[in-house]
């Protein structure tokens, strides 16, 4: 798998708003690499920079907090750096990363919460606050290339006291090219991207894809209280289900990060929605069925190893063709789409919901086996949740209690 790949496309979910998507997060990794590289970084260095650029906005709650951030001078944008970091600080493979992202709007001249100034700022962070602004300020204008005194203006009122001072230098430098401004508007804007990072870099495994869907994961379940441990549940009951079924490990580790992949498509859905105490209206819940549509396509292109796409957006589709969003038929829905499928529906039941509280087990059984008499859900896989109520109830037991730890 190749990270570069992975890391843009599943950030794309960060990038949601009332305005469309923003690409927000692929312009400022664009902008800092060509910075970093200007100044010389080693591979290594370019590629963290990269990636903690790619993702550097993932604390942020609500589009109503990141329309805030799409003004140039913001008084306080410390929140979403804490949470950034915390998110980032708890996944093994990416905890470098964390610092980084927890200073990503210090401001040079000090007077930060993290209690840093100048260079004690790590670098990658001081690039990517300078490249994160520029980037706001191409959304001001239209033609970007007739305005580029405005923008560089607005960026050196900022020099020494926001920014570190040599690097809008640099930057002021190589946004001499006219191309450096059409990378950041045009739609191709990502094989720019890719040209710049071009260096020979190591491709990744399984167990680096199932940290970033850890981190994924944990993104999309704050977005409510009443689905803290819902991705995550919806992978352990997956991964249970497959290994009931004698799938191999490899197949269990992919219907994991399927299942912890499977909402991330809800982050193109307003937090209003999501955190709405009660039920949808059919209108709101015609909003709702969109996010399985881009589980979908934010997650095509990640891997060909298997179909992570098909088993974590197949999560509403039903045997009888009569699911959301593509309405699939049994035929087109794989054994692990139907896995997904039937612990999505387990793990929501046994969720307390605004207007309802957890579901006995007999209930839960009535629900599960009409649903399957429906053909809604793979009947063989029902009967394993419903063989096993101990041992499920203890997964979800103690991913409630690490989750409160
Ligand atoms: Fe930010
Ligand atoms: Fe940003
Ligand atoms: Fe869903």
């Amino acid at each position: 798998m190749d990270i570069i790949e992975c890391f843009l496309n599943i950030s794309r979910s960060l990038d949601f708003t009332w305005n469309g998507l923003l690409h927000h997060h692929q312009r400022t990794s664009l902008i800092a690499a060509k910075i970093g590289k200007a100044i010389g970084l080693s591979d290594r260095g370019l590629l963290e920079l990269f990636q903690a650029a790619a993702i550097h906005d993932l604390g942020l709650g609500s589009w109503k907090e990141r329309s805030v951030l799409l003004s140039y001078e913001i008084e306080n944008p410390w929140e979403h750096c804490w949470r950034g970091h915390s998110l980032v600080n708890g996944i093994n493979s990416l905890n470098h990363l964390a610092k980084i992202i927890n200073s990503h709007h210090d401001h040079w001249s000090g007077n930060n919460p993290s209690g840093l100034n100048k260079n004690s700022i790590p670098l990658a962070s001081r690039i990517i606050h300078l490249a994160d602004r520029v980037d706001i300020l191409t959304y001001k204008y239209v033609n970007t290339l007739e305005n580029t005194d405005a923008i560089l203006n607005d960026i050196r009122r900022m020099k020494g006291k926001i920014f570190d001072p040599e690097l809008v230098s640099i930057l002021e430098e190589i946004s001499q090219k006219d191309s450096f401004w059409f990378d950041l508007v045009s739609p191709l804007g990502k094989e720019s991207l890719h040209q710049v990072l071009s260096f020979p870099h190591e491709h990744f495994g399984i167990d680096y894809l199932l940290d970033i869907a850890r981190l994924f994961a944990q993104v999309v379940d704050t977005k409510s209280p009443f689905t803290f441990y819902h991705s995550k549940g919806v992978a352990s009951i997956a991964k249970f289900l497959g290994q009931q079924l004698g799938m191999s490990s490899e197949v269990c580790i992919q219907l994991e990060i399927a299942g912890l992949l499977h909402d991330l498509g809800k982050m193109s859905v307003p937090m209003e929605l999501i955190e709405k105490p009660g039920k949808l209206s059919e209108q709101e819940f015609r909003i709702m069925k969109q996010h399985a549509y881009y589980t979908y396509w934010l997650l095509r292109p990640v891997t060909q190893l298997f179909p992570l796409a098909e088993w974590a957006s197949f999560h509403h589709e039903r045997l009888n063709g009569q699911g959301y969003p593509f309405g699939k038929t049994g035929d087109e829905l794989d054994m692990e789409a139907r896995l997904i499928a039937v612990s999505d529906v387990f793990v929501a039941l046994k969720e307390k919901r605004p207007y309802r509280s957890s579901m006995e087990w007999d209930q839960i059984a009535r629900v599960m086996n009409d649903m399957v008499s429906q053909e809604h859900l793979e009947g063989t896989a029902v009967a394993i949740v419903l063989d096993n109520r101990k041992k499920l109830d203890n997964i979800l037991e103690d991913l409630e209690h690490l989750l409160a730890g």
